[in-house]
């Protein structure tokens, strides 16, 4: 115990008088936190903060983010680092672990990912219940919570064996699983993953090749997919990572949490945003109704918002949009694309940036602005957008997932309320009413 006498908030009750003491609680890096476990039986209070704007829900080792100098770390090493050093199934293992892997664990890890890639030949029968144009994340969400279905020798989360191979099998199927979702919904047949594939590569042959010709993954392609799935790979408490803890801290099993995170993100205020940029973009259409656009996302009366804008938490620039605004140059050139949309998101970023009302409010592009340009040009359609940043994701949220359940003592995360609801009544007949 350091020798250092404990750091306090004294909160005052102006109207009894009344102080209590509140222990700080500080990090390796970020704000301290006050900790309130003990404000209600010192007080009688709750606190109230309805989308945790000032709450912190747990202590984590992964993700580190800076949202005042548009900083993003993972166990350390800046994304910039990582996206120019690194790869996806590194990052995995380093979010896992805490450590880069030596080069043996990595071929071990590569390894047991690569042989957990295939599903049991019984999921392909979940896809034929939807109809071919559902979209894509209603049937990840269903088939992978169906994967709890098969794994009952790995389900008991407190067996550090099982949470790890659980942890592989997720790592390993849901892009499988993804690439599923998209034959389905191109009427294409399945495309089985290939042991000699990297992992980014073994993704895109799984999406793109055909039985009629053979398919080579482009290198270009590939390593655009890489460095996506790293830039996705996790990022703190996000409301799809929060969604996956406080379904995990209930013990639900973490095929059940993952496909509970897959629901959250779906959303368009979440993952969903980089569905929303691109129908916003082509909505927009042309330079000249950017104004028009731009008013309407000003005017609160108008529920328009300017997607793939603003971040909860970035206050500077979303340091994985600056990354993947120069991919997308890079990619676009690399496959001799032209692609207007490209043009009109520059436009519209120049002039929203150049706007009081986004500078004030500290609203920049955020990692949904750029992500869907390049997946379009990789020959995805928008609605396989939100699909791949679960994809990505996926290894944050079991890594999040995992640091929560090896915390000693898992507690159930169970929130309180301010009861704002009518006052005890009695019963009326209905005959009375
Ligand atoms: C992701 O949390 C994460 O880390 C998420 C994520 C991850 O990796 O997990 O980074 C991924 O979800 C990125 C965000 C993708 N979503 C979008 O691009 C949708 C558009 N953005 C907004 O919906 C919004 O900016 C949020 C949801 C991202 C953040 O919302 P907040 O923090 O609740 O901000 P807010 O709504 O309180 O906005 C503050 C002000 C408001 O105006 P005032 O009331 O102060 O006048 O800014 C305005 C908002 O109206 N505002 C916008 C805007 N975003 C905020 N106005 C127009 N267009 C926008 N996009």
């Amino acid at each position: 115990m350091s020798d250092q006498p404990e750091k306090t908030f004294t909160l005052t009750n102006d109207q009894t008088g009344e102080s209590v003491k509140l222990p700080v609680q500080e990090g390796t890096m970020g704000p301290a936190t006050i900790d309130v476990r003990k404000l209600y039986a010192q007080t009688g209070h709750f606190t109230l903060d309805p989308s945790f704007t000032a709450t912190g829900s747990c202590k984590s080792r992964i993700t580190y983010i800076d949202g005042e100098k548009g900083v993003l770390m993972h166990r350390g090493y800046s994304i910039e680092d990582l996206t120019e050093n690194s790869s996806a199934l590194e990052v995995a293992y380093l979010l896992l672990n805490g450590e880069l892997p030596t080069k043996e664990q990595m071929e071990e890890f590569d390894h047991n990912i690569t042989y957990h890639t295939m599903v049991n030949e019984q999921l392909h029968n979940f896809f034929n219940g939807f109809r071919r144009d559902a979209h894509p994340m209603a049937i990840m969400v269903a088939v992978v919570a169906a994967l709890a279905a098969f794994y009952h020798d790995s389900l008991d989360i407190w067996d550090p064996k099982q949470r790890e191979i659980s942890a592989h099998r997720l790592i390993a199927k849901i892009p499988t699983i993804a690439a599923m979702t998209y034959k389905y919904s191109q009427g294409q047949p399945f495309v089985y993953p290939r042991n000699d594939l990297g992992y980014a590569e073994n993704f895109l042959h799984m999406c793109f090749s055909l039985p009629a010709e053979e398919y080579k993954v482009s290198p270009v392609l590939a390593d655009a997919m890489d460095r996506i799935m790293i830039l996705h790979a996790d990022h703190e408490q996000n409301a799809s990572t929060s969604t996956v803890r406080i379904a995990g801290s209930s013990q639900a099993n973490p095929f059940a949490c993952i496909a509970a995170g897959i629901a959250s993100l779906w959303g368009p205020a979440h993952g969903g945003a980089n569905q929303s940029v691109l129908e916003m973009l082509e909505e927009i259409g042309t330079k000249e109704r950017i104004p028009e656009f731009l008013e309407k996302a000003k005017d609160k009366n108008d529920p328009f918002r300017l997607m793939g804008f603003g971040h909860r938490v970035y206050k500077n620039h979303d340091p994985r949009a600056s990354v993947l605004k120069k991919s997308c140059h890079d990619v676009l050139a690399e496959l001799g694309v032209n692609d207007p949309t490209l043009e009109l998101a520059m436009e519209l970023e120049k002039i929203a940036l150049s706007d009081p009302y986004f500078v004030d409010r500290k609203l920049f592009p955020n990692v949904d602005f750029y992500s869907g340009i390049i997946l379009r040009a990789m020959g995805f359609p928008t609605e396989m957008f939100t699909v791949l940043f679960a994809v990505s994701r996926t290894v944050g949220w079991i890594s999040q997932w995992t640091e929560m359940i090896e915390e000693p003592a898992l507690r159930i995360g169970r929130p309180r309320q301010l009861y704002t609801g009518a006052t005890e009544r009695d019963y009326v007949a209905i005959d009375k009413r």
